[in-house]
């Protein structure tokens, strides 16, 4: 028999909530995945709609456990309110899912715990980026966290974690000898992380003003990425140590160079003329350890450009200079490319004989490409049946936000103009510039 238990969205009739949480939860449900769940609450100050309905569209069964509750995230009376709904639910876990504005955490979090404190159910508490807004902030919110609950009742999310493909660097290096072999300076010369966007800013303008890309990208799905690829091999695979890997490779990362730009328009979209906001980074970050030591990872990212792009590409050294005069052509440097967007697919490109002509004859680029089956739609499905099953692998530790912050605080509000490129090009010109003064090219 699962254990029952409850979940309670704050902030349950916004973006996040209608578009993502209930959506896959009602999948899991449908699946059978939540043979547990009692009630699903969602907490918000208006009901915005029939929202039983909107729950009961998605799935008769799932929209039957959901309910609303009036509820302001500032009001105490609200939570003494919740607590009349929490009485009634003896023995069952709670748990308490964040998807509120950040200038609702430390509210939710404090009036949260000051409930709790007269209950005894199991509990967890569910945030969602971002986790404050500069390492100062983020501390802030770590030990009020810590006041209340304790590390294992805390997951704070980063959706790229669900994603299969970046699940997949992992079980790619650590469970083949053939490519953790090369995976190191003596094989690889440089790694790119691109995460190019098509939309803009959209109705989030006024938050986004606030953060920029280096908050809103570079700091949580960018560096996350870079942890994946880079860290070493846990000495058990567990939680515990995996993040505790995370943790020492993202105390080894710095950023040594930055160029921030801004999409024409957006001053204007945002309601702020002459903002300074990036909505496009490009930077070279070290990591320096033995096995990094004098590899360079190009992290880029930008809203408003011509197509969707995420992706790691790990690119190898060439071949030697020798070689390629006998061959009177330069081989392609190999490459393994993980992409989550468009496609979640893993591609291997490497240099094979041409299928016609001589024996000794310049090589061709070949690739090799295996589409990663999900059994999931949403990296939320995913994190959700984590949260439900007590897993914390894919969540980010107390300690990892902070060692985040660390990376991208030299870099926060630094006041110069950010250079301005035309919405829709493929990438803008500055970040060409950047990676070729290095002696290399985007690899997209
Ligand atoms: C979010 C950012 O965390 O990730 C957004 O706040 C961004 O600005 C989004 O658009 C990208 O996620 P995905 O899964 O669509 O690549």
């Amino acid at each position: 028999m699962s254990k029952s238990f409850s979940l309670f969205i704050l902030g349950g009739t916004g973006d996040l909530a209608r578009k993502k949480l209930l959506p896959s939860l009602s999948r899991l449900f449908k699946k059978g995945y939540l043979q547990g769940l009692d009630k699903v609450y969602s907490l918000a100050r208006s009901k915005r709609e029939d929202w039983e309905k909107v729950a009961c569209e998605l799935d008769e069964g799932f929209g039957k456990l959901c309910h609303f509750i009036p509820f302001d995230a500032k009001d105490w009376n609200s939570y003494a309110e919740l607590g009349k709904v929490v009485e009634k639910l003896k023995g069952q876990e709670l748990i308490f899912f964040l998807a509120l504005g950040p200038d609702l955490f430390g509210d939710a979090i404090l009036n949260l715990g000051r409930l709790l404190r007269n209950f005894t159910n199991p509990r967890k508490v569910v945030i969602e980026k971002p986790f404050g807004y500069d390492l100062e902030s983020a501390k802030r919110l770590n030990s009020l966290l810590e006041r209340y609950f304790i590390e294992q009742e805390i997951y704070r999310i980063d959706h790229f974690l669900g994603k299969d493909t970046v699940q997949n660097i992992f079980s790619l290096r650590f469970s083949n000898l053939i490519f953790e072999g090369i995976w190191n300076n003596h094989y690889i010369d440089h790694v790119q992380i691109v995460a190019l966007e098509k939309v803009g800013v959209g109705s989030r303008g006024v938050f986004y003003d606030r953060v920029g890309a280096i908050r809103d990208m570079l700091q949580n799905h960018m560096l996350e990425m870079l942890a994946f690829t880079a860290m070493e091999v846990p000495a058990r695979m567990e939680e515990k140590f995996i993040r505790d890997e995370k943790v020492k490779v993202l105390k080894n990362t710095s950023i040594v160079k930055l160029i921030r730009g801004q999409y024409e328009g957006y001053g204007q979209e945002v309601g702020r003329e002459g903002s300074k906001t990036e909505t496009f980074v490009c930077a070279k970050l070290l990591v320096e350890n033995f096995r990094w030591h004098g590899v360079s990872f190009y992290l880029m990212t930008g809203k408003a450009l011509k197509e969707k792009l995420t992706q790691i590409t790990v690119v190898f050294k060439s071949v030697p200079e020798g070689f390629t005069s006998l061959l009177d052509c330069k081989p392609k440097q190999n490459k393994i490319v993980f992409q989550t967007a468009p496609e979640s697919k893993l591609q291997i490109a490497f240099e094979l004989r041409p299928p016609t002509g001589r024996f000794i004859a310049c090589p061709v680029e070949t690739f090799m490409e295996y589409k990663f089956p999900s059994e999931f739609e949403e990296a939320y499905e995913v994190l959700l049946l984590d949260i439900v099953e007590g897993d914390q692998s894919l969540f980010i530790r107390g300690d990892e936000v902070e060692a985040l912050w660390e990376v991208v605080e030299p870099y926060l509000d630094r006041q110069e103009e950010p250079f301005m490129y035309p919405q829709g090009i493929p990438l803008p010109e500055p970040a060409r510039e950047f990676i070729r003064q290095e002696g290399r090219e985007w690899l997209l």
